[in-house]
């Protein structure tokens, strides 16, 4: 009986990754409501001053820009050596930015006829700070965890074997044995 061996072109994320990847992409849609009232604004259809026009559009960008990088981090995240610390910062760090930068941005301007920002500009800072810790937790980390990433098995190699990996169970990363009548996970 001739047996193939497949490794799935899955990509296999941890439950951490996946719960924070799922709940990032839902706030896409909070990022296109600001891009709404972008809209508006731009449109001369929601009065603002020139600060708080600049503030909006930063608030707005840092959030989507921010939003996706911590996208990418979770997958990098799963990839990476992470222990203690070092974890938190990588896992967390960059979303926590999203979320406080853009914040900043938008609550410190808040108000009518406003020309400069109020105390809670205190929150692009520490979006700021955030973010850096993020990304040189998460850099570190993958750079400490060597070939051990790179020896994962992401690719499948060739068209041919996709109607056989079609029997497999969704979204089960490994290295199958697949024949007619059985599939044994090796
Ligand atoms: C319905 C969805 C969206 C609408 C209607 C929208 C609308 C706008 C508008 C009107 C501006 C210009 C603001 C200005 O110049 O004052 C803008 C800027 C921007 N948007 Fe959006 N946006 C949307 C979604 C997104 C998403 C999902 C992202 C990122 C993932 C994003 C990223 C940006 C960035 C980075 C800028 C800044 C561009 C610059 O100032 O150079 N937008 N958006």
């Amino acid at each position: 009986m001739v047996h193939e061996i497949l490794t799935l072109a899955a990509l296999s994320l941890s439950a951490d990754s996946r719960t924070t990847a799922g709940a990032l992409l839902l706030t896409i849609v909070a990022v296109e409501s600001g891009g709404l009232l972008m809209l508006r604004v731009v449109r001369g259809q929601h009065p603002m001053t020139e600060f708080q026009h600049a503030f909006a559009r930063a608030g707005h960008a840092h959030a989507g820009v921010l939003v996706t990088l911590a996208l990418v981090g979770q997958i990098l995240a799963d990839a990476a050596d992470l222990s203690g610390p070092l974890a938190f910062f990588a896992r967390s760090g960059i979303w926590a930015a999203a979320i406080l930068m853009s914040a900043g941005f938008f609550l410190s301007s808040a108000g009518r006829d406003v020309t400069k920002p109020n105390r809670l500009i205190v929150l692009v800072y520490a979006g700021g700070v955030s973010l850096a810790l993020g990304v040189v937790s998460l850099g570190i980390a993958l750079r400490r965890s060597g070939p051990r990433a790179s020896s994962r098995p992401y690719l499948a190699r060739s068209a041919s074997t996709r109607t056989r990996r079609s029997s497999l169970p969704v979204g089960d990363l490994g290295i199958w044995s697949v024949s007619s009548t059985a599939r044994t996970r090796l």
